[in-house]
């Protein structure tokens, strides 16, 4: 007897809680390296936002430079794993356990929003995420978002394998016009961020500033 395999972002806080479930970070514990070189654009007592934070790497990361974060993410067994990281690091962050639709995105307090491979997204569901990320942004705050570009698909090393999911230059340009762009760059090259991300990758990464 045949079974029809669920479609891929069908229950996504099961499917994360599942995926986290395991010992160890599935993408690592280190921050990730777009973000690590652009966060300079902060500085120490800012706030920063990190959607779809996972396990805690990039939060913790930011809290240990001194910056103020909030973090949230749909699956609970995440965000357990990133609380656990944020104590063993000294450091706080205010971790939420929310769907992106369903977190109350405040407006217009951030200095900083961090999108780290939050391709979950279908072009619906980006286009109100993007939104309520624009919003939180204060005048002069800074995006930095990275994620795969639809060459991935012939990678297969990490990300969603449906293009629909995948960003472009031209997409990124179009859905962040209403800011500024600091950088924005597709490029090719090896990531290892734990198990999950891991092996030569094609990639995009922005920095875009509201005015
Ligand atoms: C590829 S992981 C990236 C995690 C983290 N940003 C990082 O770079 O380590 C995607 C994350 O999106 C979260 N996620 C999936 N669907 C979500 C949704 N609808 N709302 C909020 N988070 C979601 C998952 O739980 C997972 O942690």
């Amino acid at each position: 007897m045949s079974t029809t395999p669920p479609p891929p972002f069908a229950d996504p806080a099961g499917t994360w809680n599942r995926r986290f479930a395991d010992d160890g970070f599935l993408f690592g514990s280190e921050p990730n390296t777009w973000l690590r070189e652009h966060a300079a654009n902060w500085s120490p007592g800012d706030r920063v936002l990190c959607v779809a934070d996972g396990e805690g790497r990039n939060s913790v990361w930011l809290a240990r430079q001194g910056l103020i974060v909030d973090a949230f993410d749909i699956a609970e067994v995440g965000v357990a794993k990133a609380r656990r990281l944020a104590v063993e690091h000294a450091v706080t962050v205010n971790f939420a356990i929310a769907d992106c639709d369903a977190y109350l995105w405040p407006e217009g307090v951030y200095d900083g929003v961090a999108a780290i491979f939050v391709q979950f997204a279908d072009p619906t569901t980006r286009g109100r995420l993007f939104a309520h990320i624009v919003r939180s942004l204060k005048p002069g705050g800074t995006l930095v978002l990275q994620g795969y570009t639809p060459k991935q698909l012939d990678y297969r090393t990490g990300g969603p394998p449906l293009a629909s999911h995948l960003y472009t230059e031209s997409l990124l340009r179009e859905a962040f016009a209403d800011l500024d762009i600091v950088a924005l760059r597709e490029y090719e090259a090896g990531l290892a961020e734990g198990s999950g991300h891991c092996g030569h990758s094609a990639l995009i990464g922005l920095v875009a500033r509201r005015r």
